[in-house]
């Protein structure tokens, strides 16, 4: 795993842009694993700002999210298919019809979940795979717990993460109880991780990152398996 620790938040978001830029360079119709939360925003505005000067061009990518909130509506301002189009997408150019979100308002959210597993299969996997992770070590919204899923698949949320998530929503009451989340297998079959952790509360999974310990009761510790995983961290993460 390659480790690097920065001074700020904007710090660690011009960091990962720049390995997304090279990415895009080496490779222009590479296919990118996105993600969500509050941490992946100060790299989303980097990579507009890279568009808008000319850097970076979007027109041949594939981008494939991690997870969505199960039931959810893509036009709920707290799907992540509103997120990616309101942070990132609708202000590059990337051709919204190679942006795939978990369907959040499947009728067969299990249907769903083997056809997103066959997606990523067909566009020949992931290039680079952009991870947040939980305060309890989640990755996209795959829970702790003594067994992790391979493949996508109905995630109960814990009552942490609905916590942790709440401040995104109205009450606690409306934070979805279920998510479709891609299992472990096609992020660590990507061929390149980026994983990012910034605040102090992440210091403990930061922690339990560097250690030499892989347990599925901290799922992101799983990635120290990957041949190609780079942590990101700011010094609040790092120091707590
Ligand atoms: C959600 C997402 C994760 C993300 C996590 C951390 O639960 N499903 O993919 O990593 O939040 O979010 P934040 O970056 O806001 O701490």
């Amino acid at each position: 795993m390659n480790f690097l620790v920065c001074n700020t938040y904007e710090e660690v978001s011009q960091e990962a842009a720049k390995i997304f830029e090279a990415q895009l360079k080496a490779k222009p119709d590479s296919v990118l694993g996105l993600a969500t939360g509050s941490t992946p925003l100060g790299l989303y505005r980097e990579l507009i700002r890279a568009y808008q000067c000319g850097g970076v061009d979007f027109s041949r990518v594939t981008s494939i999210n991690l997870d969505e909130y199960y039931p959810i509506e893509p036009t709920h301002e707290q799907s992540y298919r509103y997120f990616m189009d309101t942070n990132l997408f609708n202000h590059i150019n990337i051709n919204k019809e190679n942006t795939f979100v978990p369907n959040g308002k499947a009728a067969d959210p299990a249907a769903e979940s083997v056809a997103y597993d066959e997606r990523v299969k067909r566009l020949g996997g992931i290039d680079l795979q952009l991870l947040g992770i939980g305060e309890n070590g989640h990755i996209g919204f795959n829970e702790p717990s003594e067994q992790l899923h391979a493949g996508t698949h109905v995630e109960v949320l814990t009552e942490s993460t609905r916590q942790a998530n709440s401040r995104f929503f109205a009450s606690l009451d409306e934070v979805p109880t279920h998510a479709i989340t891609m299992g472990m297998t096609s992020i660590l079959t990507a061929r390149k991780i980026v994983l990012l952790a910034c605040g102090k509360n992440k210091h403990d999974v930061v922690m339990a990152m560097l250690d030499d310990k892989i347990t599925t009761s901290i799922p992101a510790t799983l990635l120290k398996c990957h041949p190609d995983m780079t942590l990101l961290c700011d010094n609040a993460a790092f120091k707590g």
